[in-house]
């Protein structure tokens, strides 16, 4: 696995492979990977040719008083990690390397961005979009694999890319979980022992509005209920919402293709989480 960290150098090895016609997939992270992250790089290896993985914390889509300072960098353990799995290039650029300090530009998804994680994350998916715009024309890659635990990025991105005609396609990868239910996330090591068993009630929430959805019940009781569940077992919650897959409008009884997202703290640490149901 050859390692970069340069803009240049990694342009200079994309020419090669692009002159070569080898079709590129990337997967973005911000590292401190586990086996979600593993799972799109694998992913990504049956779209592609060359699989190129970037670790870059972005400063830009963490708000003030957010974890950016104390967000996990184990770049030792990473880089073992994707050997393992026969990446072929890791991007590990600094801050200033991602960033001028006289850059201008932003890209925003209006409207979208301003939802759900958006609303409690002011400015959050406007750092998320611009930085994989940026990555996107440093790497210049075929394909581009996400995974759908954090299914309003993945909207936000879709959309980023149908609008600006970029010409990658883009891949969403199912959520892994922890054997009890949890998603995997890299936020997951900030929770206490006793936080970490009680944090797979948030899938077991899904689970539970997924049942009473089908058995009837009408969305907003099944919203409150979902919420009232969380609160008692000692989360905060942020939102629980059933939406359209389709862009993510809150639904309406009789829509079929759904998707229920949650947001919720526990202790000091938000997690997120979603699941889809087919009415
Ligand atoms: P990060 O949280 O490191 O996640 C990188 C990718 O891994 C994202 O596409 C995310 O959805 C996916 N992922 C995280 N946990 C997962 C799980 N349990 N199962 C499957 N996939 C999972 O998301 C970001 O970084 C950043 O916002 C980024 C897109 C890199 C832009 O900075």
């Amino acid at each position: 696995m050859q390692i970069v960290n340069t803009v240049q150098a990694l342009r200079t090895l994309i020419y090669t492979w692009k002159v070569a016609g080898e079709r590129i997939a990337f997967v973005p992270t911000m590292g401190n990977l586990h086996a979600g992250h593993c799972q799109l790089v694998t992913a990504a290896q049956q779209h592609a040719d060359k699989v190129v993985v970037s670790i870059f914390v972005n400063p830009t889509q963490f708000g003030a008083g957010e974890d950016f300072d104390s967000y996990p960098r184990t770049e030792a353990q990473d880089t073992e990690k994707l050997q393992a799995i026969d990446t072929d290039v890791l991007f590990l650029p600094s801050v200033a390397e991602m960033y001028a300090p006289n850059a201008k530009t932003v890209v925003s998804v209006a409207g979208l961005s301003e939802l759900y994680c958006g609303a409690s994350r002011v400015g959050h998916f406007d750092g998320v979009a611009t930085v994989v715009c940026k990555l996107f024309n440093m790497v210049q890659p075929d394909v581009a694999l996400f995974g759908l635990k954090d299914f309003q990025q993945l909207a936000v991105i879709r959309t980023m890319v149908n609008d600006l005609n970029m010409p990658v396609d883009i891949i969403g990868i199912d959520t892994v979980r922890e054997a009890n239910g949890l998603a995997m996330s890299s936020r997951n090591g900030y929770l206490t022992p006793a936080e970490h068993q009680l944090a797979p009630l948030l899938y077991q929430s899904l689970c539970a509005a997924r049942e009473a959805m089908v058995a009837g019940l009408d969305y907003s009781s099944v919203e409150k209920q979902a919420l009232s569940a969380l609160g008692n077992a000692g989360f905060q919650p942020d939102y629980f919402r059933i939406c359209r897959s389709l862009d993510l409008a809150q639904a309406q009884q009789g829509d079929t293709e759904l998707v229920l997202l949650v947001a919720a703290k526990l202790g000091k640490t938000r997690l997120i989480d979603n699941m889809s149901v087919a009415l």
